[in-house]
């Protein structure tokens, strides 16, 4: 997935040779810029990332406010998948940078579909942008936005009100890679059962009621495509679960 080829023969390489980074001060957005250099001839594997954005994307068209302080980057992966399976990418991104922030000592959790939440607040999130074929994802840009130093909205934290456990931008920009890096490789690997069962373990909406046509259902997890399952305790007759996809439903935040 990091190069030309397969993963498997990248697979022991340190993060410096798995990675090929462009730092920059100031863009519109990593995303943006990372598609100009993809269209440059760009491998997999190449990063851009932006001391701030001016333009910065969020999910579902919305803008991500960018100052300088927070973490901003993306990263360029051929994951040669089925468009289907493009919910996987999502789930083994999200666990991979979870898991290894969590190794560092900050108790991330997953919020539905992508969002990186310490403390029931958005730490960070993940936008993923993909081109190519119709059935196939030849090419996709995983965009990561982690509140380090920088102001954050209401519903926002960032890394510095809760721990000191990383020093350092680009502490946590290598952590971000590892993680990403780790958890690619784990759904290369493993396939991707057993990181939709982890990812349920950190997913902080299990639990949670929400309201689906009128229905109180109860969220139980995610399902390998990374859609949402929901269960319906109290109807009777029995309903089967019913799985929902990104943007049917949507997840607030408690503050
Ligand atoms: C979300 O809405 O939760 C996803 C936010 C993703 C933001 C990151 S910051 C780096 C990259 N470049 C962008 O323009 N957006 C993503």
């Amino acid at each position: 997935m990091f190069s030309k080829s397969k993963v498997g023969a990248i697979r022991e390489l340190p993060l410096e040779e798995t990675f090929h980074i462009h730092n920059f001060d100031r863009l519109d957005s990593t995303n943006t810029t990372l598609w100009q250099l993809i269209e440059n001839g760009a491998l997999s594997g190449t990063v851009v990332t932006a001391k701030e954005q001016t333009a910065g994307k969020g999910r579902r068209g919305r803008q991500w406010q960018s100052p300088s302080g927070g973490l901003y980057l993306s990263v360029f992966l051929a994951p040669n998948c089925a468009s289907t399976d493009l919910g996987q990418l999502t789930l083994c991104s999200a666990w991979g940078i979870a898991s290894a922030l969590r190794d560092r000592g900050i108790p991330v959790g997953i919020k539905w579909p992508n969002d990186l939440v310490l403390r029931e607040r958005k730490l960070g999130g993940i936008l993923i942008e993909t081109r190519g074929q119709k059935e196939i994802v030849d090419r996709a840009v995983i965009g990561i936005g982690i509140n380090w130093r920088n102001p954050t909205p209401e519903v926002g934290i960032n890394l510095e009100e809760l721990t000191n456990a990383i020093a350092t931008l680009e502490d946590l920009r290598s952590t971000v890679l590892h993680g990403l890096k780790t958890g690619c490789d784990r759904w290369q690997q493993d396939g991707i059962d057993p990181i939709v069962r982890d990812c349920d373990t950190l997913l902080v909406n299990r639990g949670q009621t929400v309201i689906v046509d009128g229905c109180g259902g109860v969220i139980v997890g995610v399902d390998k495509r990374g859609h949402l399952r929901v269960q319906f305790p109290d109807l009777q007759p029995p309903q089967p679960e019913i799985a929902l996809p990104p943007g049917a439903i949507r997840l607030g935040y408690w503050v």
